[in-house]
């Protein structure tokens, strides 16, 4: 059967992007034809500064969000990274096997460490190794495919690389994963900045629709929505990205394609009435959820130890063999 490993990291709210981009297919497909685990990865959220509470906060509301949306205990594997061992037993292998410059090379780490420097901050040398981490993650389970949004895709390759190199030089050990992409909104972008992504930690709310955004809040944010020159609702993500990402979101929301739905809307006022409606439709059922799992913190709990419990089981016996291939010595 195959076997899938998706997370999100607890360094914000859950975003609207998250959810179309990855958390949906991880509910309403992939959970349902392979053998999958979902983590909420508390390790990736200490690369950059960060309270320790609000870490520990959002990790229960992402595992409760994530259960929210659909994930079912029965069908896949809910757990909190930091609850097992073995990612950051293998992360150090997997750094024996990266480079520094392969590193160095990552979007992400650019990105990201580019504006820390600006700001003054020091970077912090986890958030250089963190793309080994995720490749640990993904490479202990013996993973064949990893769904996740478009930003993610390079960190898979690495993983994947890193896979077959250590298969080369010590013998077989790791499944080669892929990234499998959803169909659309793979890349949903900030309603305020239509260049940038809708990202959880950044810091104005205002181009962000959260999971937990009440009706009101959704719709404020939405018919604000930064939209481009001209009038004409048309699907061109190069020259109109503001309506594009509005196109593609009500695409994912209420079914259709974006080329499709362009011809529909006369205005943009239209356009932004619809989207809005389509996204409070959308999140209604799991903010209801969230609502009834909030009052049951133990069913909750419960299911991260008994997810752990799986993971751990799942992983230990590769971990344990790229110990062995390796070259260290087993325990007596
Ligand atoms: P993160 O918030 O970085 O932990 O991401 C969790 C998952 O959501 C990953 O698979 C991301 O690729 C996906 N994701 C995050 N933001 C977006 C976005 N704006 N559009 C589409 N997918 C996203
Ligand atoms: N790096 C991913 C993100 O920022 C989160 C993540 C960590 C992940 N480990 C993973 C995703 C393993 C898929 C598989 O979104």
């Amino acid at each position: 059967m195959t076997r899938i490993f998706s997370g999100v990291k607890p360094t914000g709210h859950l975003t609207l992007g998250n959810y179309l981009g990855a958390v949906r297919q991880w509910a309403e497909v992939d959970q349902h034809r392979a053998d999958a685990l979902f983590s909420v990865v508390d390790l990736h959220a200490l690369t950059v500064d960060h309270d320790p509470g609000r870490v520990r906060r959002l990790s229960k509301q992402a595992a409760t969000l994530l259960l929210a949306s659909g994930l079912d205990p029965e069908a896949c594997t809910v757990f909190v990274q930091s609850h097992v061992d073995e990612h950051a037993r293998l992360s150090y292998l997997l750094e024996c096997v990266a480079t520094d410059g392969e590193m160095r090379r990552m979007i992400q780490y650019k990105e990201k460490s580019a504006r820390e420097r600006e700001r003054g901050g020091s970077v912090r040398l986890s958030l250089l190794t963190y793309p080994v981490l995720m490749a640990a993650d993904i490479l202990a389970y013996g993973a064949d495919e990893v769904p996740v949004g478009d930003d993610q895709t390079q960190h898979v390759e690495l993983s994947r690389d890193l896979a077959v190199r250590f298969n080369q030089r010590y013998g077989r050990t790791f499944v080669v994963p892929r990234a499998t992409p959803p169909a659309v909104a793979a890349r949903v972008m900030d309603l305020q900045d239509p260049a940038s992504k809708m990202g959880k930690s950044h810091d104005s709310g205002a181009g962000i629709v959260y999971l937990l955004d009440e009706p009101d809040v959704v719709r404020k944010k939405i018919l604000r929505a930064v939209t481009d020159s001209g009038t004409e609702v048309e699907y061109d993500r190069e020259a109109k990205p503001g309506v594009s990402n509005l196109l593609e979101i009500l695409a994912a929301c209420a079914g259709g394609n974006p080329e499709g739905l362009s011809g529909v809307y006369e205005s943009y006022g239209a356009l932004k009435r619809a989207t809005a409606e389509a996204v409070v439709e959308l999140l209604a059922p799991l903010q209801k959820r969230h609502k009834e799992l909030v009052a049951d913190p133990a069913y909750v709990e419960e299911v991260l130890r008994r997810g752990a419990e799986r993971a751990r089981e799942m992983a230990k016996p590769t971990v344990d063999a790229a110990y062995r291939a390796i070259g260290l010595l087993p325990p007596t």
